[in-house]
């Protein structure tokens, strides 16, 4: 059977972007044709200044987010990343196969990096050396398959880079894992600057629309979303980016295809009015599923109990093999 992993950081309230990025794949198909599983991946969260509190407190709403969305324990593992020690152990046998030019290559590290240095901070080391641990996570439990939005692909281009590289020079240990992306909205754009992702760890609130907005707030977002100059809805994303990430959150939520729904608008008030209702109505049941798990902290808790001890005995094997192959002792 296929095997599936994908994680979320707790870095900031979940967004529209992650859920219709990666979150609801995962709960409508992966969960249901693969082994599935999904991580709070809250070691990752460290690796920018943080609050300690505030990082526990979004990893449990990342996991209750996670299950009002539809993750079902009864079909797929959640868990939380530090429950699981094999994750770090793995990442420092990574970090003895990735160079440090790979690392200094990625996007997000040059972008995090670069946004970080322009305000006077320094760099944490765990920043440049976040997509090890991104790959530990996924050559632990033996994924083939790693569904994303798009900024996350080449990050998995890199783990497969260092699966094929470990293989090569320790014998075969790992399976060499492939990004899945959504048809549409593989990259949601933030409303107020659709040149940008929509991020939840951005600042631009009024761009952002979280799983958590009241539907008026939404509405609110969606309906005051920069549009382009001109009139004609046409989809374009060079051209017309902000209409064109209307279109596709309308196409993502509506099941359409984003070329066809831009001749049905002769507005472009039309077509975010369409869009913001299609959107209430898309995070309505989560919104819902998510109070009545507020309601029942203790079902989480034990979710999250057993989906680490679940991941535990699935990562074990791997990292162990891992281990033996690069040369250590084992500890007898
Ligand atoms: P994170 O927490 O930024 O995002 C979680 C998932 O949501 C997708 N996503 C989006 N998709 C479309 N439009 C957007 N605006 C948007 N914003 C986010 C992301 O692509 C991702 O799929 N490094 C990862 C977490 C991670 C991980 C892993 C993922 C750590 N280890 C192993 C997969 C496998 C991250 O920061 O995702």
């Amino acid at each position: 059977m296929t095997r599936v992993f994908s994680g979320v950081k707790p870095t900031g309230h979940l967004t529209l972007g992650n859920y219709l990025g990666a979150m609801r794949r995962w709960a409508d198909v992966d969960q249901h044709q693969a082994e599935a599983l999904f991580c709070i991946v809250d070691l990752h969260a460290l690796t920018v200044d943080h609050d300690p509190a505030r990082v526990r407190r979004l990893s449990r709403q990342a996991a209750t987010l996670l299950l009002a969305a539809g993750l079902d324990p009864d079909l797929c593992t959640v868990f939380v990343q530090s429950h699981v020690d094999e994750h770090a152990r793995l990442s420092y046998l990574l970090e003895c196969v990735a160079t440090d030019g790979e690392m200094r290559r990625m996007i997000q590290y040059k972008e995090k990096a670069g946004r970080e240095q322009a305000r006077g901070g320094s760099v944490r080391l765990s920043l440049l050396t976040y997509p090890v641990l991104m790959a530990a996570d996924i050559l632990a439990y033996g994924a083939d398959e790693v569904p994303v939005g798009d900024d996350q692909v080449q990050h998995v281009e890199l783990t497969r880079d260092l699966a094929v590289r470990f293989n090569q020079r320790y014998g075969l240990t790992f399976v060499v894992p492939r990004a899945t992306r959504p048809a549409v909205a593989a990259r949601v754009m933030n409303l107020q600057e659709p040149l940008s992702k929509m991020g939840k760890s951005d600042d631009t609130g009024p761009g952002i629309v979280y799983l958590l907005d009241e539907p008026d707030a939404v509405r609110k977002k969606v309906l005051r979303a920069v549009t382009d100059s001109g009139r004609e809805v046409v989809y374009d994303r060079e051209a017309r980016p902000g209409v064109a990430n209307l279109l596709e959150i309308l196409a993502a939520c509506t099941g359409g295809n984003p070329s066809d729904l831009s001749g049905v608008y002769e507005s472009y008030g039309a077509l975010k009015k369409d869009t913001a209702e299609a959107v209430v109505e898309v995070l309505r049941p989560v919104q819902e599923r998510h109070k009545e798990l507020c309601a029942d902290p203790g079902f989480v808790e034990g979710v999250l109990r057993d989906g680490a001890e679940r991941a535990r005995a699935m990562a074990r094997p791997t990292v162990d093999a891992a281990y033996r192959a690069i040369g250590l002792l084992p500890a007898g």
